[in-house]
């Protein structure tokens, strides 16, 4: 397919950079050893750190690992120093630093590591200052010497039993509550399986997002308490925890892992009412095909399928399967900007390449998660300014079948869909309802900010993926959410009555429409962006499709980071100065914030500070 023939946002790809390449691996990962067990199992593991000897400069340690679950296939330890400590070389095992987070994977030879047995990687290491010691390490992603030091906070027993999330938790909203996967075994115990979690659950508050947000908060109040007082009210609505790299999944330098967060979910859940928590899956080999700037920690080939298999799906399913955690309802948004690509970037090589590996790396994400009672599986279909064209949706759907079709439960597989997922595309265009209303003898969806899209916002979207979807075979119960965390789009220049004066389609979008962006392929800390609706249940009552606003991309976390001449890593599309294209020649601003220059993931505080002032509805 000729990039230049295609409609301009069959070009618009990536909504997100990865922090997989900020925190990536430098070194390559080892050959995994063929074998049917899983990699990694509760109750994990034990981990001994020893330093055999230290010359003040460097120093030799050995990391000695028990497993004291099922056999491991392959093994991945993870663990950070406190101080400057540097690996330079190592042996049993593969070693690999970014920043203070060491990974070590298993070298050919040694990746199979029977019930109980043991491994024992060891290095050289540079270092000045202290020699701290690391204490907490995670082997596949579960956190090692569980009960010791390493997870102070994690308040781990709180109530593993007392709040199973029952059917009649959802009192009157959803009058089908059968259950939309009767195959499945309920492996995590007592988690019904309800048609839609969101009803009767309380929200799962990430303490690392209330940190974030209560900081700035602090910072501003000398300055512009008003905005300190918005700003601190971010604190008490939901976000995702992302998963974005093997790291997350025991936890990095700026986020906590996986176990420590769904610990404190059960320490917030209050008797008689689930929680729900809300968690993307984010690593698919290859991820992010068609950003030159944000692939993925994992190589689009077979032997990546496998590490993301083995490395991170089942720890991430390990841990979400613990039967301490069945009364929490999990929410996971599956691999944003993936099969997209299958639709509308096969122009390019690498997409070309990474689709058979996204089809799989989808199917078995759906696999692993769905067979955990209490997991919901949401599946990301980008937003209405990629696929929205009818040339894009119907083949949308169809792929998403495919896959569905392919798993072990098939359509049942599938709780839902998301769209708008860390994307900035409003829910309505309250002053556009009427996308083919004429205007100077031509249609509104005519006007080159649409270029002939006939859906101009997620509401409407939503509703017609919904039909093809189910056309395709999905279940009529499938329910769709909308990330609302930042497609608010207030603040001055947001249109507040009908203009309709103007007498081109061009003009005329441009007084009314409240999506600010120059384009709508624009993805990066948009400029002029707000907070958008709160995280609603049933936002427009229990009979529509739409069963959730929700809040994925946590608000103020940048989407990624630009090269200037000091700093070679980033994304172009997150250049305040660059441009993107429409695929028919036109180009347009970024219309990224100048304010700052912030990798993926990590705080950004300007940007915050403006999606609070620009909140719509007003915090
Ligand atoms: C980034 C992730 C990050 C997430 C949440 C995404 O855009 O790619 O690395 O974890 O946003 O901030």
């Amino acid at each position: 397919m000729s990039h230049e023939n295609e409609r301009p946002a069959r070009r618009l790809t990536s909504a997100f950079v990865a922090a997989g390449l900020t925190m990536g691996l430098a070194g390559g990962f080892a050959a995994l050893t063929a074998g049917s067990s899983n990699a990694a199992a509760a109750p994990g593991c034990t981990a001994v750190y020893s330093v055999s000897s230290d010359w003040g400069s460097g120093f030799g340690a050995t990391v000695t690992i028990t497993n004291n679950g099922p056999a491991w296939s392959s093994w991945t330890l993870t663990y950070s120093y406190a101080g400057n400590q540097t690996v330079q070389s190592g042996w049993n095992g593969k070693w690999a630093q970014s920043g203070k987070n060491v990974t070590v994977t298993n070298e050919s030879w040694n990746g199979s590591v029977a019930s109980g047995g043991t491994v024992a990687p060891a290095g050289n290491f540079g270092y000045s200052g202290t020699n701290t010691a690391p204490t907490s390490f995670a082997v596949n992603g579960i956190t090692c010497n569980s009960t010791g030091p390493t997870t102070p906070t994690s308040t781990p027993s709180t109530s593993p039993t007392s709040t199973p999330s029952t059917p009649t938790s959802t009192p009157s909203t959803s009058p089908t509550t059968v259950p939309t996967t009767p195959t499945t075994t309920p492996s995590s115990g007592g988690g019904g399986h309800v048609v839609n979690p969101f009803i009767g659950a309380s929200q799962y508050l990430s303490p690392d997002y209330t940190n974030e947000v209560n900081a700035q908060a602090a910072a501003d109040q000398g300055s512009n308490p008003t905005l300190a007082a918005s700003e601190a009210k971010m604190a008490g609505f939901q976000t995702a925890v992302w998963m974005d790299h093997i790291g997350a999944i025991a936890g990095d330098s700026i986020h906590h892992g996986l176990q420590w967060h769904l610990d404190q979910a059960l320490a917030q859940q209050k008797a008689g009412t689930p929680i729900l928590f809300e968690v993307v899956i984010y690593d698919l080999p290859g991820r992010d095909c068609a950003a030159i700037a944000s692939n993925g920690e994992i190589p689009a080939t077979s032997a990546g399928l496998t590490q993301y298999e083995s490395q991170y799906i089942d720890p991430i399913a390990a841990i979400l399967g613990d039967p301490k955690y069945a009364g929490i309802r999990i929410a996971a948004v599956i691999e944003p900007d993936s099969l997209p690509n299958a639709v509308t970037n096969q122009g390019k090589p690498a997409c070309a390449t990474a689709t058979p590996f996204y089809e799989s790396g989808v199917e078995y994400a759906l696999n692993k998660l769905h067979a955990i009672s209490n997991v919901y599986n949401y599946v990301d279909i980008a937003h209405s300014a990629w696929l929205g064209w009818s040339s894009n949706m119907g083949p949308a759907a169809q792929e998403y079948a495919k896959v569905a079709r392919a798993t072990t439960a098939g359509f049942a597989s599938v709780d839902g869909f998301i769209s708008d997922t860390a994307n900035y595309t409003p829910t309505t265009e309250p002053f556009l309802p009427n996308t083919t209303l004429q205007v100077g003898g031509n249609p509104l969806d005519s006007a080159k900010f649409y270029q002939y899209n006939p859906y101009f916002d997620e509401y409407t979207y939503d509703q017609a993926m919904y039909t093809q979807l189910t056309g395709q075979g999905f279940s009529p119960n499938i329910g769709m959410l909308i990330d609302t965390s930042r497609n608010g789009w207030g603040g001055p220049n947001r249109p507040t009555a009908l203009n309709s004066t103007p007498t081109t389609p061009d003009s005329y979008v441009a007084a009314n429409k409240v999506d600010q962006r120059p384009f709508r392929g624009d993805w990066c800390n948009q400029a002029g962006a707000g907070i958008g609706e709160r995280p609603t249940v049933q936002p427009y009552g229990a009979g529509n499709h739409i069963i959730a606003f929700v809040w994925i991309k946590p608000p103020g976390e940048s989407d990624g980071d630009y090269v200037t001449p000091t700093h070679p890593h980033g994304d172009p599309h997150c250049d305040p100065a660059g441009t993107n294209t429409d695929g028919n020649g036109g180009t347009y601003p970024t219309g990224s914030l100048s304010t700052g220059d912030v990798p993926a993931g990590q705080w950004f505080g300007a940007e915050f500070q403006q999606e609070v002032t620009n909140a719509y509805p007003k915090l």
